[in-house]
């Protein structure tokens, strides 16, 4: 479903991402992991059009995404969320995600501008996916909270509720359980299984082993930009070099207790 193939990033002399290569096969829910910096995030800013690649290809199905805007990546039907909290503190929970639905609406600027039937029943529309979406991710009751008013782990499932909100086919998620208690940390693994459930391919970066070998079908692993394992959880796992990656940051690997 997502290619990569031999793709490279480089930041000024610095390199990112160095000639990866692998896929995310339809259905999945697969996982990215590596230590801090080794290039998880560029991975998905890659895949998501917020930056350019240096070399090698992006392909989500058929389609090269070397080119394409992050609004025309988003229509194919890729969505994300991010590693810091991007909403909008005025807005409430329901209006962050009605807005998300918005990339499937093409009502022109008059009709916009003189709220005639057709805008209306698009905002009705809206508003209705957006509280369905809403009770999927367990937000209904604060459909009508300001942003700013919900705890962070709240946050970080509204910013999951607009991703859905767009209708994707692929979801990115980038440490969806990063500073989320235990408790919230095992609602966000059952929420991936449900949008597994739903269809939806999943693609995650995740630092809590124990989140990511009880959740993935496939793991990916980064070192210093270079791909260093890929494949089912327990073969990474025992992975030399992936043991050799983790030796000394604080038993990352560490997956018992
Ligand atoms: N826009 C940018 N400009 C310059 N350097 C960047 C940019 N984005 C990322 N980098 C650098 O690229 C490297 C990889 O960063 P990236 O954010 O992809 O890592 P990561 O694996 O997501 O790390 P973390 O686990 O800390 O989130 C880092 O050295 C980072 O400083
Ligand atoms: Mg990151």
């Amino acid at each position: 479903m997502l290619t990569f193939s031999g793709v490279s990033k480089y930041f000024g002399g610095m390199k990112a991402v160095s000639d990866v290569s692998f896929g995310i096969e339809q259905g999945a829910i697969h996982a990215l992991i590596g230590p801090n910096g080794a290039g998880k995030t560029t991975l998905f800013n890659l895949a998501t059009g917020l930056v350019r690649l240096s070399g090698g290809q992006v392909l989500f199905g058929e389609h090269p995404l070397a080119s394409l805007e992050p609004h025309q990546i988003c229509r194919l039907g890729i969505a994300r969320t991010f590693q810091n909290i991007r909403l909008f503190r005025g807005m409430t929970a329901i209006e962050t995600v009605a807005v998300g639905t918005n990339t499937r609406f093409h009502y022109d600027i008059f009709t916009a501008m003189l709220a005639l039937p057709r805008k209306r029943r698009n905002e009705k529309k809206a508003f209705d996916k957006a509280e369905e979406i809403l009770d999927f991710v367990g937000l209904k009751k604060k459909s009508n909270y300001l942003c700013y008013e919900l705890s962070y782990g709240e946050q970080r499932l509204l910013e999951i509720a607009r991703a859905l909100a767009t209708g994707p086919k692929l979801l990115l998620l980038d440490e969806p359980t990063a500073g989320m208690t235990e408790t919230e940390t095992e609602n966000v693994s059952d929420l991936i299984k449900s949008i597994s459930q739903k269809g939806i391919t999943v693609f995650f970066i995740e630092h809590d082993m124990r989140f990511v070998m009880g959740l993935s079908s496939k793991v990916t692993v980064l070192n210093f930009g270079t791909l260093i394992a890929n494949g089912p959880p327990q073969e990474v796992q025992n992975n030399e070099a992936v043991i050799q990656a983790y030796l000394g940051r604080g038993g990352a690997l560490n997956v018992g207790g």
